[in-house]
């Protein structure tokens, strides 16, 4: 069988990012093939310097528990710093994806109490039953990150074509020190992101929206005939 185009665009249609999952394990064997495919991806110097710290089960359950009191009670501390601001149409876009997913739960403008119990559902992992930590050499600096940011990538669209839901958060990397020291993450590496994933819930109300793009023609400046 050919793989088409059509089909390629057809899978990255079908992903979205998933905010309330069932809570059924995703088996084993469909981990590693989400993983054996993922890996895939280029690297620079075919470094592939993705490492995934991965839970399940009982042990997703503890974390999600530790993750929510960290919430809680700490400090965000990232390894990677966060973005230092969001101007112009980067700010209309991440205005727009809040107020989609804020609508579809039922939370009002301006209930700020309403949004910050939504955002905490980040902490619970939106009950996924697995979530998978990638960390980068801090040696590799941000190319390191980049080539994990198509680990990633990848990883969610490996898992949507086994019928996987998942979730790229930056929101479970905000905890840096709790995160490596739950884990055992050595310091020589950067925590980057979780990817909360497992079955998603069709029923639930956050799952129920879908994030626009800009054209093509917005997003390349040509040069020469093509
Ligand atoms: C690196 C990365 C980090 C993200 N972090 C979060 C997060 O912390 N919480 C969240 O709800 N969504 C997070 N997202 C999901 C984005 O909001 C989502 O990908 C974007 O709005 C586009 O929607 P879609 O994935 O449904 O197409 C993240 C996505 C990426 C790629």
């Amino acid at each position: 069988m050919t793989l088409t185009h059509p089909d390629l665009d057809r899978l990255f249609a079908a992903r979205q990012s998933c905010r309330g999952f069932a809570p059924d394990p995703v088996p084993r064997d469909v981990i590693e093939r989400i993983v054996g495919t993922a890996r895939r991806v280029p690297s620079w110097c075919n470094a592939q310097p993705w490492q995934v710290t991965l839970t399940s089960g009982a042990e997703t359950d503890r974390f999600r528990a530790a993750l929510r009191q960290e919430a809680e009670t700490g400090t965000p501390n990232p390894d990677l710093p966060w973005p230092t601001r969001y101007a112009g149409v980067y700010q209309d876009r991440r205005r727009a994806c809040g107020f989609q997913l804020y609508d579809a739960v039922g939370v009002a403008k301006g209930d700020r109490a309403g949004s910050a119990r939504q955002m905490m559902e980040n902490f619970d992992l939106f009950g996924a039953p697995h979530c998978a930590i990638v960390s980068s050499p801090a040696d590799l600096g941000p190319y390191g990150a980049m080539d994990c940011g198509g680990f990633v990538t990848a990883f969610t669209l490996a898992a949507q074509a086994l019928g996987v839901a998942s979730i790229a958060q930056a929101a479970v990397a905000s905890y840096g020190p709790f995160l490596h020291r739950y884990f055992d993450i050595p310091d020589d590496r950067l925590i980057l992101c979780g990817i909360s994933f497992g079955y998603a819930d069709p029923d639930h109300p956050a799952n129920g929206f879908r994030t626009a793009r800009a054209e093509v023609a917005e997003i390349v400046d040509w040069h020469g005939d093509a």
